[in-house]
């Protein structure tokens, strides 16, 4: 068996695809999730290697880093969803701001942690029109922003306080195989997939940076290996824009068959981001990384997966 990582939300749609790709890899991978968005099957490891267990309970937390003893942290677990965040808003602080706090206190204690990947989010970003870097200001726009920034913070106040590496990743919007939250894309494919050709969506306008979990796991296992640092932060995008109606236009090319949108007027959010593009330039520079998935290849594959079920 490889070297020990302890993967928090390893369980959800980004940490699942996470674990497959450094498990393929030879790591001893483990998984603290409390199931509440993830799904058990989804994570690729055996019952003695998955903890069920809440991030809020500093005790479990303290007990499976101990008994775990990793020697890397992927903490991804939060609470994500940003209609259900701006719903529950003390839940979505006290899991992704305290949840952090304790996850990164138990990386400290346990005495073998060398390395520590946090999730972060480019929600961490102000509206703005063009490619944003990493040393643009930062202005959230809502609660899980609030939470993500805050979690950056902690995770940097961790690094000075512990002296273990520690790396921040600002996801984009992810895309691929077992979401697990009612985003643009599983939303078109569910109602595709039930037969619908009129698509009821809200603003088909606003732009989103797409990348694919297979492309995000391998972003994040080079950071890992490749960069040298004490406390750093990456954007993880792939660089491109894609509007809602483009998002569309794609999967019209892989069914072969016209679809009309509707716009859904209780779907159109009051304030919306017309644009929200990464600038991967840090990443590939430190990394030598390049996305590998173009959003047809994304799209083809999602359509096929869901149909052969
Ligand atoms: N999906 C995206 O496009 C996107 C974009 C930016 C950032 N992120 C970040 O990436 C990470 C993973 O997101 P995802 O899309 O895979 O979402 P997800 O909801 O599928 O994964 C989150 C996982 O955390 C677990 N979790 C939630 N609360 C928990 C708690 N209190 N204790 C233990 N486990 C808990 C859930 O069960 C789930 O398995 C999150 O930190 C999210 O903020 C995702």
């Amino acid at each position: 068996m490889g070297e020990k990582v302890l993967v928090t939300g390893g369980a959800g749609f980004i940490g699942s695809a996470l674990c497959e790709h450094l498990g393929g890899l030879g790591y001893e991978i483990h998984v603290l999730d409390n199931l509440s968005f993830g799904r058990r099957h989804l994570a690729p490891v055996p019952d003695e290697r998955f903890h069920k267990v809440d991030i809020r309970d500093s005790a479990e937390v303290m007990r499976v880093f101990s008994e775990v003893r990793p020697m890397w942290t992927l903490h991804l677990a939060a609470i994500h969803f940003i209609p259900y965040c701006n719903a529950n808003p003390v839940e979505a602080t006290e899991i992704n701001i305290l949840g952090t706090i304790n996850v990164l206190d138990a990386c400290m204690a346990c005495g073998t942690c060398e390395r520590v990947f946090v999730a972060s989010t480019a929600a961490v970003y102000p509206i703005a029109d063009g490619a944003m870097d990493e040393e643009h200001n930062s202005g959230p726009m809502d609660i899980y922003g609030v939470t993500k920034l805050a979690t950056e913070k902690l995770a940097s106040e961790f690094h000075l306080r512990s002296g273990i590496n520690t790396i921040v990743g600002r996801f984009f919007n992810a895309f691929g195989p077992n979401e697990t939250n009612p985003h643009l894309i599983p939303e078109i494919q569910q109602q595709l997939l039930s037969g619908a050709r009129t698509l009821k969506l809200g603003n088909l306008d606003p732009k989103r940076d797409f990348i694919h979990t297979q492309d995000m796991s391998r972003a994040i296992e080079a950071l890992l290996t490749k960069v040298e640092v004490g406390y750093d932060t990456f954007n993880i995008g792939r660089g491109i824009e894609y509007s809602v109606r483009e998002i569309v236009e794609a999967f019209e090319r892989q069914l072969g068959e016209g679809i009309t949108i509707e716009v859904d007027p209780s779907r159109v959010r009051k304030v919306e981001r017309m644009h929200l593009l990464a600038n991967v330039d840090k990443l590939k520079q430190a990394t030598g990384w390049e996305p590998r998935w173009g959003i047809d290849e994304g799209v083809a594959t999602l359509l096929k997966e869901r149909i052969e079920l």
